[in-house]
């Protein structure tokens, strides 16, 4: 053996070596790769192709968010797509999928019945943990949620909410009649862009609601200040363009909020939410949010808490705010545990937050898609204004505006059903989810614990013809409610449920004072607030707000349709959440 032969065996020896290594080191990687690949829940339908590639869904669910910004309506769209109530995505990688239900009566089952196998799902607390860590909103349903639940106990009791809420909020609308008598004066009768004004406007009544009339802070007044000094704007050579506004800068506490809220919309969207949200956490934009709205709500804490000390007995106390009411709360509880009380807790201050997250967007969504539709059916909006008006005959004669207890006092049976079909046609927020909390059937499916679960709120069934499930599908407890259960909720017929129908609201009744018609509540399907125990908590003062709003906007303007390209329905028939979409175009009415 010569040392060249002895070298090509050591050679020979090592790419031999090499080789093993290599292919053990290709098979580990192609048996990691299979095991980091989708893995199906077995009989659940999903996208075929998802499951030959690590990312699974996520390439198609990114892809239709970075276009539409909307995550639920992809979702929505893939149940439809393999024809299926029940369906798995894979839209995390490496984790389990997400399991997404479109029924009413299967979600309405889960929400009421089976909280003992279901509860909150992480999924939002992943991003809102860092936020509002304390805030009950991701909490699981456990003695701590219930303990911080009591803080709120108050803001939805009917003396809270009519004498206290409607009234801020009723200040508030007059503010947005006032800028929109400047902005009519300007534009002279030509369409302008609306979904910021609401957006605004339903902040400033909420940190009114939660901090009183004390807090000085609105965007609002700032508009008006500006358009007080203005004459004239540029109106475009078209009648029919846009006619572009000026806007003075939003006040830093209130930006503050905004820019949070969105570090976690858009974390969300990402197939690694929290990993993009620390990312978010890291730049000066977002630290500078953070510190401003720990100033803003400490310093309401401090104006709160002198008030509590200036009045010394609780009964002299008077409720102004939601804040005044959170204290008086804290100091019961203190009370009730035997410790003084901690109104500068980490847990009050995130509740505030929480409330002031909660309660605007989801509103001016509502609202903004209320004044589109009403715009878009002047039928509507011409029977809305003559019912209101009739009921409010004493303000009519007196040519003046209803006052704040008039209207939130006045059943206007027509209102009540324009008001909850914007609600349903809005698909404000549109996924309740839940997590597993233990092995589970789920429309004849086994649904491992730990699995998130979706239960869509604007796919069929709400907002699309439903799927036909089999009766034996359905759980146990869905059996012996349905056995008992003498409130029925009705369907709404495939044929034009995809319209916007405020009469589906309505039932025959033989009492003449209401006009021959009632609402009925219980009339279709409607999972917009969600429902039972972790449904929204909002949800009352949400339809106070709604009241307010469209009777005093449409008690002072006529909304126009707009231009075509303006008012596409692009947006509303893919029941995108696309406030970009929404324009005016007003007539101010005479008193
Ligand atoms: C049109 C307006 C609103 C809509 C469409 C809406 C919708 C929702 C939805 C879908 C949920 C989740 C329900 C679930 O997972 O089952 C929710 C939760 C919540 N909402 Fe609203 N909301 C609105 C207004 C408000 C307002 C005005 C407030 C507060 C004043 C509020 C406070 C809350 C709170 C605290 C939760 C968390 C409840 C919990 O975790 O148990 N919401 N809302
Ligand atoms: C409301 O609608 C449901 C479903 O159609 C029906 O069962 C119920 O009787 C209605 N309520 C009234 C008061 O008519």
């Amino acid at each position: 053996m010569t040392v060249s032969d002895s070298n090509n065996v050591v050679l020979g020896l090592r790419l031999s070596d090499t080789l093993i290594v290599l292919s053990g080191t290709m098979l580990s990687l192609y048996l990691l790769y299979l095991w980091l690949l989708p893995k199906p829940i077995p009989g659940i339908p999903y996208n075929k192709e998802a499951t030959s590639k690590l990312f699974g869904d996520i390439e198609s669910m990114v892809k239709y968010t970075s276009e539409t910004q909307e995550l639920y309506q992809w979702i929505i769209e893939q149940n439809i797509k393999l024809k299926s109530p029940i369906i798995q995505l894979f839209a995390r990688p490496f984790r389990k999928p997400w399991v997404i239900v479109t029924d009413f009566q299967e979600t309405r089952d889960v929400m009421l019945r089976r909280s003992k196998e279901f509860d909150r799902s992480p999924f939002w607390g992943e991003v809102s943990g860092s936020i509002i860590p304390d805030c009950h909103v991701h909490m699981p349903t456990n003695a701590r949620f219930k303990r911080q639940r009591r803080w709120l106990q108050g803001l939805m009791t009917p003396a809270f909410l009519h004498d206290v809420a409607a009234s801020h909020i009723y200040d508030i609308c007059l503010d947005l009649i006032e800028l929109w008598d400047q902005k009519s004066r300007l534009t002279q009768g030509r369409p302008f862009a609306a979904a910021d004004d609401v957006t605004y406007i339903a902040l400033d009544a909420i940190w009114r609601i939660v901090f009183g009339a004390e807090s000085s802070v609105s965007t609002t007044k700032n508009q008006l200040e500006l358009y007080s000094s203005i004459q004239t704007v540029h109106l475009p050579e078209d009648p029919n363009a846009e006619v572009i506004l000026p806007r003075a800068p939003c006040p830093p506490q209130i930006q503050s909020i905004i820019t949070l809220e969105e570090s976690g919309e858009t974390s969300l969207k990402s197939p690694f939410p929290k990993i993009a949200h620390w990312f978010i956490r890291q730049t000066s934009g977002y630290r500078n949010a953070y510190n401003i709205k720990e100033k803003a709500i400490s310093d309401e804490l401090s104006k709160a808490l002198r008030r509590r000390e200036v009045v010394k007995s609780e009964k002299d106390r008077k409720v102004n705010s939601a804040i005044d009411d959170l204290l008086y709360r804290e100091s019961l509880l203190a009370e009730k545990e035997g410790r003084a009380p901690q109104p500068l807790s980490r847990g009050i201050h995130d509740e505030i937050l929480g409330l002031l997250i909660a309660a605007h967007d989801t509103a001016a969504t509502a609202i903004i898609w209320g004044f589109k539709f009403l715009a878009d059916h002047p039928d509507v909006q011409n029977k809305l204004r003559s019912d209101v008006r009739a009921a409010h005959a004493t303000a009519t004669n007196q040519k003046r505006l209803p006052t704040c207890q008039e209207i939130v006092y006045t059943t206007v049976h027509y209102r009540d059903a324009v008001i909850e079909e914007i609600i349903r046609c809005s698909h404000t927020e549109s996924a309740l989810i839940r997590t597993a909390l233990v092995d589970l059937q789920l429309l004849g499916h086994h649904i491992p614990k730990g699995t998130d679960v979706f239960f869509m709120g604007n796919g069929p069934s709400v907002s699309y013809p439903a799927f036909d499930i089999e009766d034996s599908l359905r759980s146990q407890t869905y059996h012996a409610a349905a056995a008992k259960e003498n409130e029925k909720i009705g369907r709404w017929d495939p044929e034009d449920m995809g319209l916007f129908q405020p009469e589906r609201w309505l039932v025959t009744t033989t009492q003449e004072e209401d006009g021959g018609k009632i609402f009925n509540s219980t009339a279709g399907p409607l999972l917009t607030f969600g429902l039972g125990e972790r449904g929204c908590y909002g949800r009352k003062m949400a339809y106070v707000e709604m009241k307010l709003f469209i009777t005093l906007i449409v008690w002072n303007f006529e909304l126009q349709k707009c231009p075509d390209a303006m008012s596409s329905y692009a947006a509303v028939d893919k029941l995108v959440h696309a406030p970009q979409y929404c324009f005016v175009k007003l007539r101010k009415l005479p008193a």
